[in-house]
């Protein structure tokens, strides 16, 4: 007899759901295309446990005839395509037929629904595969869906659910995608019985974006937009100086689908290089628009990539969205060269090559170099990473140092004076060193505030008057994990009721600073971070703190706070970079001096 033989459908099921049901956020995102599919003008969402007890969702929109139910949860039955054709113009969020079937596979589905035509509506029920009867029952027009104990009987695919705050936080992230690619839907999300987002139907992209990340932050989006002759992307994207830690605010979009894709969001980065600090990401929230027959939606189970016929027209499009709206709006970092040098005058051969990148970009005439030029390509104004060797003999030997007021001052036989309240110059034999006095600052204070956690002095003041702060629930979740670690670093935090937490203490070291702002800071920097640890939350806390109690761009100082910050420079481990990885000081060496005025 042969070995090879069919698979009874709940097999068959069964492996289906493995691809389309991976956690709970899986069933969030299926029942709210379905939930879309349907043209509702409202769609609730409530969770318990993260999702892993319910999900369920709740839509106003055309619903589903009682004869119809067992076939919704049934596979390979949909109402959305019929013949192949269709799917080469997919205009739902939905269409392989299979989603309802695959969770209702794996978990106990309730579905409640009732047509505008009909006069009452039904109820069906299926646990594990298993149908019961459709039986009449009362419910408004549109559709309820609920989601019951995923995995509950598959302690096979159970094991892999991660803890309950895990689960939250990907689910929400599933609602954010979905919240954020219908604006015009009115949308709520709860979370064991507290409302966490409560989204009216909106206009405009950019209010939508406010209701969900906040106003501030959606108020500052700048509005990018560039197409060809068929395909097109419209952005609302951060100011460089609006960067982040993480890849959290970078949502792609094509169709009303979020969808994942690397090249594109390589191409953002291009788009931003120059005006970002390495390491940092921007805001980016991309829509594009897109002949259906040029994308295939149908190469993912869970539909989170598609395929674009030309890839690489996207990825220009984005990158001169990006490059045509920067151009305009002229950002320079502080240590861009000047635009024109004179010949010869130039800070070093990197720079002619530099200017280049643009001009070819524009495919136009010369334009000014409008990315700050980074050090390496400017020539020999190089961070003080790849100082030359020697340097420190050299400081101690420099002598008696003369400040810009003509008195004698200086550290150490370094001359140091301030220039536009911002920069440190110095002085030394191997050429002259710039200093950012914010960045030098920083570190400085970090490395103190360490040296004081490692040895438990870091004094602590009690607030007279706690702060309160909100949170979202995954954000409540890290700081009440973290209690502990945010006490050793001198912020006493206490859950107040909600998801409101109260400081009660902060660190001496932040002076005037909010306690309610640093850990907000703290909070958002974490948030990006897939798994963090007490120790980075630690010293999460004390880039925080330094950060703020550090000197500021733009404050005048004496000659010896002058003097005092660059002998402090010698007391810290890495006092090349701040805390965040900018360099603190760039040093244009005096072999390279002498090369440039043909001195040598
Ligand atoms: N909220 C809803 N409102 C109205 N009809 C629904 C709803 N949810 C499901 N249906 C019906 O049930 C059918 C099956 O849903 P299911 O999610 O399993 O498949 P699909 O959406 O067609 O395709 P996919 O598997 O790609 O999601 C749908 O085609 C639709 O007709
Ligand atoms: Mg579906």
């Amino acid at each position: 007899m042969g070995r090879i033989h069919t698979l009874p459908m709940s097999v068959v099921n069964r492996i289906a759901a493995g691809e389309v049901v991976e956690r709970p956020a899986s069933v969030v995102k299926e029942l709210l295309e379905n939930a879309l599919d349907s043209g509702p003008s409202r769609i609730s969402v409530a969770l318990e446990q993260g999702g892993v007890g319910l999900v369920r969702v709740v839509d106003d929109g055309s619903g589903i005839e009682p004869d119809d139910l067992p076939l919704a949860v049934s596979p390979h039955a949909t109402s959305k395509l019929r013949v192949a054709e269709d799917l080469e113009r997919i205009g739902t969020l939905g269409f392989r037929g299979e989603a309802l079937a695959s969770i209702a596979e794996v978990s106990r589905v309730v579905i409640r629904s009732r047509t505008a035509e009909s006069g009452h509506g039904a109820r069906l029920e299926v646990d594990a595969g298993r149908m019961a009867d459709v039986v009449p029952e009362g419910c408004p027009v549109g559709t309820t869906v609920e989601v019951h104990q995923l995995f509950a009987k598959i302690p096979a695919r159970r094991a892999f659910l991660r803890a309950p705050s895990t689960e939250w936080s990907h689910s929400s992230d599933a609602f954010v995608r979905t919240a954020l690619a219908h604006p015009a839907v009115a949308m709520s999300l709860d979370h064991n019985g507290r409302r966490v987002h409560d989204l009216p139907p909106a206009d405009r992209w950019r209010e939508r974006i406010g209701d969900l990340f906040g106003t501030p932050l959606a108020d500052r989006l700048v509005e990018i937009e560039a197409s060809d002759d068929s395909i097109s992307v419209h952005g609302l994207v951060g100011r460089p100086e609006d960067d982040m830690a993480g890849t959290r605010l970078q949502h792609l979009f094509v169709s009303g689908r979020p969808f994942r894709d690397r090249s594109i969001l390589h191409a953002v980065q291009e788009g931003y290089r120059g005006v970002l600090l390495t390491g940092r990401q921007p805001i980016a929230f991309l829509r594009f628009e897109i002949p259906p027959d040029m994308v295939d939606v149908n190469v993912h189970p869970a539909k989170m990539e598609v395929r674009f016929r030309d890839p690489s027209r996207l990825y220009r499009l984005v990158l001169s969205a990006l490059r045509t709206k920067f151009l305009a709006m002229d950002l320079r970092a502080p240590l861009v060269p000047p635009p024109e040098p004179p010949q010869g005058a130039s800070w070093g051969p990197g720079f002619g090559a530099a200017m280049k990148g643009p001009q070819s970009l524009s495919g136009g005439p010369a334009v000014p170099a409008w990315k700050p030029q980074p050090p390496a390509t400017a020539g020999q104004l190089t961070p003080a990473t790849a100082r030359l060797p020697g340097w420190d003999e050299d400081d101690a030997a420099a002598g008696a140092a003369v400040t810009a007021d003509g008195s004698a001052g200086g550290v150490g036989g370094e001359r140091a004076v301030q220039m536009h309240d911002r920069y440190i110059v110095v002085e030394s034999q191997a050429g002259i060193e710039v200093i950012d006095q914010h960045a030098l600052h920083e570190r400085v204070l970090y490395e103190r505030f360490k040296g004081a956690v490692a040895a438990g002095s870091l004094e602590v003041q009690p607030l007279l008057i706690p702060e309160r702060l909100d949170l979202s629930p995954p954000d409540l979740e890290v700081v009440t994990d973290h209690i502990g670690a945010l006490a050793a670093a001198g912020l006493r935090v206490e859950p107040f009721g909600g998801s409101t937490v109260i400081v009660t203490a902060k660190p001496v070291l932040a002076g005037r600073a909010a306690a309610a702002d640093l850990l907000r800071e703290i909070v958002d920097r974490v948030a990006a971070m897939s798994s963090p640890t007490s120790s980075m939350l630690v010293d999460e806390v004390l880039h925080g703190l330094a950060c703020k109690a550090a000197i500021k761009a733009g404050d005048p100082l004496s000659q010896e706070e002058v003097d005092a910050l660059v002998r402090d420079r010698r007391l810290v481990a890495d006092a090349h970079h701040c805390p965040h990885g900018r360099p603190t000081s760039l040093t244009l060496s005096r072999q390279e001096l002498d090369r440039q005025f043909r001195r040598t």
